[in-house]
């Protein structure tokens, strides 16, 4: 138990940048997607899915994203040196790291719950899965970046009108240990409710 709670007390993402070989194998992808899907989820909806990403995947994706980068960006000069740059970076931003697992917040028309709860759902696997990903020994970090919003991108990934990105799971394994970031002060956020007009 202590070190369990030494995990929670401790773990952070690792960013892409300071991700690398090697990924999960097929067996432990399955493994961190089993862990994945452990989550509370109101009336068993499963109102998620995954899309794996490794290989030469990471690569066509990297072209899907420089071509939306440009049509998002026509007023830009395309002979600058910057802009080229750009295009390389998106081209092979998921070349990075050895394996990224969109996870894809897919709502399901229910007569008693909401929205809402489904996408809470979605985020709590984002969340999961970073545990599953550290607990086999490897790192990740959860992103959205613009892509996550952009219309282009959601049509290459045949995302339906109904769905959303909750996050690209980048993972791999870290090259250099995170630093502590500055967390919220609990006590701040926390106060115990009482009535106001007690009798
Ligand atoms: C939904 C969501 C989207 C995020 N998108 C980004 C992003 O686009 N860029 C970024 O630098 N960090 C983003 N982050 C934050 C990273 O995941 C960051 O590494 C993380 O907050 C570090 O926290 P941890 O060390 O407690 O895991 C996002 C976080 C969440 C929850």
């Amino acid at each position: 138990m202590t070190t369990l709670l030494d995990y929670l007390h401790t773990r952070r993402s690792v960013t892409a940048k300071a991700l690398a070989e090697p990924g999960p194998d097929n067996t432990q992808l399955e493994t961190i997607l089993t862990i994945a899907s452990r989550i509370p989820d109101h009336k068993k909806l499963a109102p998620f899915r995954f899309l794996v990403f490794e290989g030469d995947a990471r690569d066509q994706f990297g072209t899907v994203l420089s071509q939306a980068y440009a049509a998002e960006n026509t007023h830009l000069d395309k002979t600058e040196k910057s802009y080229q740059a750009v295009l390389e970076h998106e081209q092979n931003r998921f070349n990075r790291v050895p394996m990224v697992v969109a996870v894809i917040a897919s709502p399901i028309e229910h007569t008693s719950v909401p929205e809402w709860e489904q996408t809470l759902t979605a985020g709590a696997v984002c969340m999961n899965m970073l545990h599953g990903i550290h607990a086999l020994g490897f790192s990740g970090q959860w992103l959205s970046e613009w892509y996550a919003y952009n219309s282009q991108v959601h049509t290459a990934l045949e995302l339906a009108e109904h769905e959303n990105i909750a996050g690209f799971m980048y993972i791999g394994t870290k090259t250099a240990n995170p630093k502590e970031r500055a967390r919220p002060d609990v006590a701040a956020l926390t106060c115990y409710w009482q009535a106001k007009n007690k009798t």
